[in-house]
């Protein structure tokens, strides 16, 4: 480890709200295996998570390790309001950094109806105009299969929050995407998405065009056992102990879910003398509790009292919702109240299912509820 790298982690151990790399990235081992062995052999990928799972830290890191062998292109449409900038973008994405005179043919020859004006330097880009959109937009969308097969190199390309693609004006564009990619023999297509309800509509319906598309992933939590063994080494890296009892505490207040968790351990670290005790966790608890009421109030603020007693009754115990006792326990008076606030709550996304167990998305939302209920 070289000194910069050991400076960071004394300065920052745990990192949380940022796309992560080593020494913060932990585990993944098993995914970044058949993730990259897939994108290898052509396969496509469809890969769902709630948010914050770390879809994206993962995808990039799979990009990093292939990029020795396979040009990669990553393009995230959360930014991405019009065609016009999905093109722009696009088109900086995949067109590979190099020398102008190439990157001038490429275009020149690909997309002929745009006017380019590059950019050199470090940040180099490549900002245009195309008089005719729809036209530019067929041309662009088959650019990576070109660029493939020019380099004789397969192209990773990948969609973050895939689901935006529906401001471009869905189902032409889906439908233009599909018809497209599915002659791109030497490209492999990635797309994320952290909303299930859309990302679902998109890949599950088979009216849809882009319906079994690829392979379906959905990114789990990080295992125990690898979270537990970061945890450990990052306290450590920083002169600073902790217990195995006090990190299996942290792990099962967060589920192992990986933001909350870095989110904790860091609140823990910095609180924290030289050895972390009880009140440590304890307190640091309360400390995000406390920054984070604001909004949770915002959010009970804006549900009904059916959604807030099945928030409530999740937070204490997290499956039979729809029997007896937890109807009558929690005053949710029938299973149809039960199914309409579930309905509501899965749309605002303020719960998770994971085999017919019922979770609270923020695991810190879920203490805040706890304590609502201790103190109602
Ligand atoms: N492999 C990992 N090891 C440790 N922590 C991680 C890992 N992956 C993600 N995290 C934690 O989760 C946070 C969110 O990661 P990331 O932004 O990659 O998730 P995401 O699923 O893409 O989120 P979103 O749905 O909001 O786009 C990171 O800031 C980090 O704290
Ligand atoms: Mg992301």
């Amino acid at each position: 480890m070289n000194e910069t790298t050991t400076s960071r982690i004394k300065k920052k151990p745990f990192l949380f709200g940022a796309i992560v790399k080593p020494p913060h990235f932990a585990d993944r081992k098993q995914e970044l295996k058949d993730i990259t062995s897939d994108l290898a052999s052509g396969q496509h990928i469809i890969m769902y998570s709630p948010k914050r799972y770390g879809k994206t830290s993962l995808i990039l890191k799979v990009l990093k390790n292939m990029e020795q062998d396979y040009l990669t292109a990553y393009i995230d449409l959360f930014e991405i309001t019009s065609k016009q900038k999905f093109v722009e973008k696009y088109i900086n994405c995949v067109v590979p950094k190099g020398k102008i005179e190439e990157v001038a043919e490429i275009l020149k020859k690909y997309i002929p109806g745009i006017l380019p004006k590059i950019t050199l330097g470090e940040n180099a880009s490549i900002v245009f105009e195309a008089p005719k959109i729809e036209k530019t937009i067929d041309e662009v969308l088959d650019l990576p299969q070109k660029i493939a097969k020019k380099k004789r190199k397969r192209m990773i390309v990948v969609f973050d929050e895939f689901q935006e693609i529906k401001r471009l004006g869905t189902e032409d564009m889906e439908n233009i995407m599909r018809s497209k990619f599915q002659h791109h023999d030497m490209v492999s297509y990635v797309f994320l998405g952290s909303k299930r309800h859309m990302f679902d509509e998109i890949f599950k319906d088979r009216n849809r065009p882009f319906f079994k598309f690829g392979k379906q992933i959905v990114l789990d939590k990080l295992p125990k056992d690898e979270f537990h063994t970061y945890i450990k080494e990052r306290f450590k890296a920083t002169g600073k102990k902790i217990d195995d009892t006090h990190i299996d505490k942290i792990l099962n207040i967060t589920n192992c879910h990986p933001y909350y968790t870095q989110q904790l351990a860091h609140e823990i670290w910095n609180l924290s003398n030289l050895s972390v005790d009880e009140k440590d966790i304890e307190n640091s608890i309360e400390n995000v509790l406390r920054d984070q009421s604001y909004a949770y109030e915002l959010i009970w603020d804006s549900i009904g009292n059916y959604s807030r007693s099945l928030l409530l009754g999740i937070a204490t115990e997290n499956n039979n919702i729809y029997s007896m006792p937890f109807i009558t326990k929690y005053n949710l008076n029938s299973a149809t109240n039960v199914q309409k606030a579930l309905q509501i709550l899965k749309k605002k996304e303020l719960i998770e299912i994971k085999e017919e167990k019922y979770y609270i998305e923020d695991v810190f939302f879920g203490q805040w509820l706890k304590k609502r209920m201790s103190t109602a």
